[in-house]
């Protein structure tokens, strides 16, 4: 029996800073969370205690004690499973505990629809959004999310009184989309035409989640907003991508013929969940597992760029820094296999964030390596939980 815990981290920024807590004191409201707090929400690895039933009491009743608190720690929030020598069994909580939420007053308490928020991107969006005392209202109709919420698909109306509406829901990694084209594309303009006619009604201010794919496979390098792409519109990626541009023209349509008030964030690859299959995830699964990496020669974006060689090589050498930190010793070193780029690949791509930088003071301030060891360290929770 094993007992394991998340480790203490020092995070540093591009700058060499001290990475405390996400979020900003910014645009009037206060959206920052410690780092430790959310560590101990996402990297709760699955533990396993050793003792004899009379333990078992005494054990709940000390955790209990802390319960409440935001300030317990990174182990606060882990699932445990219990081994009883004396009944050779093992019982188990799948999280033993969540993070207390607040409300805010009703005067800056804002009734938020997630659209998509079983998903990556929305369940961490939604999980904040609880931390800082909203209301928070979910629709998924659960195509590639796993959480319980409201079962909706967005292609069909809904109807909620809201202040806000995040529109996020579509699949978003190429097998997703790919799966059932018409679909995804049905998602994207029904969807967002259903979600804009709410926001128009409620007079809501809406954001929707696009992405680089608007650029397809670009000519400019990098890419600033004003850049209007590259894309087949007939290849196996236009559902998506050209999907997510007609929902940016009906955005700003909606926008100067109604006067809704609208926000368009052009997501580039995200540290994604592990089952997504993009080559963020797909590498650091592979490396985790022991597999060889499977790349093709072509370049990522991103502040910090990187050709996906490289990128397969700095995955690696993170998931061996993080294997032996914890002691474990891989029987084989994983390969790096090349392969052939699949259809209307994008060559490279890197956001020009010059807009982002001056509109709204942002920045990223992880550099990728920091992101990426992040997120082999959350992976490897998740496999030791069982859960991928
Ligand atoms: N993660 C990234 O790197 C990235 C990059 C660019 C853009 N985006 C955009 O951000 C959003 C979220 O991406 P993600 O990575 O969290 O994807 P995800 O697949 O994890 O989440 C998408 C969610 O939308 C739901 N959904 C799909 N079709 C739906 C429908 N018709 N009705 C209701 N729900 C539906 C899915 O069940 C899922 O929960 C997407 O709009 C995506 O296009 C993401």
């Amino acid at each position: 029996m094993s007992s394991s815990s998340v480790k203490d981290t020092q995070t540093l920024d591009k700058n060499g800073q001290e990475i405390k807590s996400v979020g900003f004191q910014r645009f009037g409201f206060d959206s920052e969370v410690s780092l430790d707090t959310l560590r101990s929400l996402y990297l709760r690895s699955h533990y396993v205690v050793s003792v004899s039933e009379s333990q078992v009491q005494e054990l709940d009743a000390k955790e209990e004690e802390g319960r409440g608190y935001l300030t317990q720690g990174p182990n606060a929030y882990q699932s445990k499973s219990i081994f009883h020598p004396d009944t050779q069994s093992i019982s188990y909580t799948t999280l033993s505990r969540f993070a207390p939420v607040k409300l805010l007053p009703p005067s800056s308490r804002k009734r938020v629809l997630v659209t998509g928020g079983a998903g990556f991107v929305g369940s961490h969006l939604v999980d904040r959004l609880m931390l800082l005392g909203h209301e928070v209202t979910v629709l998924d109709n659960f195509f590639t999310g796993s959480k319980t919420y409201l079962r909706h698909d967005v292609v069909e109306p809904f109807m909620i009184e809201c202040d806000q509406i995040y529109h996020l829901a579509c699949p978003a990694s190429p097998p997703h989309y790919q799966f059932n084209a018409v679909k995804t594309i049905k998602t994207s303009f029904i969807g967002t035409l259903n979600m804009l006619g709410l926001a128009k009604r409620t007079k809501a201010r809406f954001l929707i989640s696009s992405t680089s794919e608007v650029y397809g496979d670009p000519e400019v390098h990098p890419q600033p907003e004003d850049y209007w792409g590259h894309v087949n519109p007939i290849g196996p990626r236009a559902c998506y991508d050209e999907g997510k541009r007609v929902a940016e023209t009906l955005t700003y349509g909606f926008h100067h013929q109604d006067g809704v008030d609208v926000r368009v964030a052009r997501i580039f690859n995200t540290y994604v969940n592990p089952h997504d299959g993009r080559v963020v995830s797909n590498f650091i699964v592979q490396a985790l597992r022991g597999e060889d990496m499977t790349s093709r020669p072509v370049n990522i974006g991103n502040g910090d760029e990187f050709t996906i060689g490289e990128f397969a090589e700095l995955v690696r050498e993170i998931v061996e820094k993080v294997q032996e930190e914890d002691g474990i010793k891989p029987a084989r070193r994983v390969q790096i296999v090349y392969k052939p780029i699949p259809t209307d690949d994008p060559q490279k791509r890197r956001p020009d964030t010059t807009r982002a930088k001056n509109s709204l003071g942002w920045q990223p301030r992880w550099s990728v390596r920091m992101g990426l060891e992040e997120m082999v360290r959350y992976y490897k929770a998740k496999m030791a939980e069982g859960s991928m």
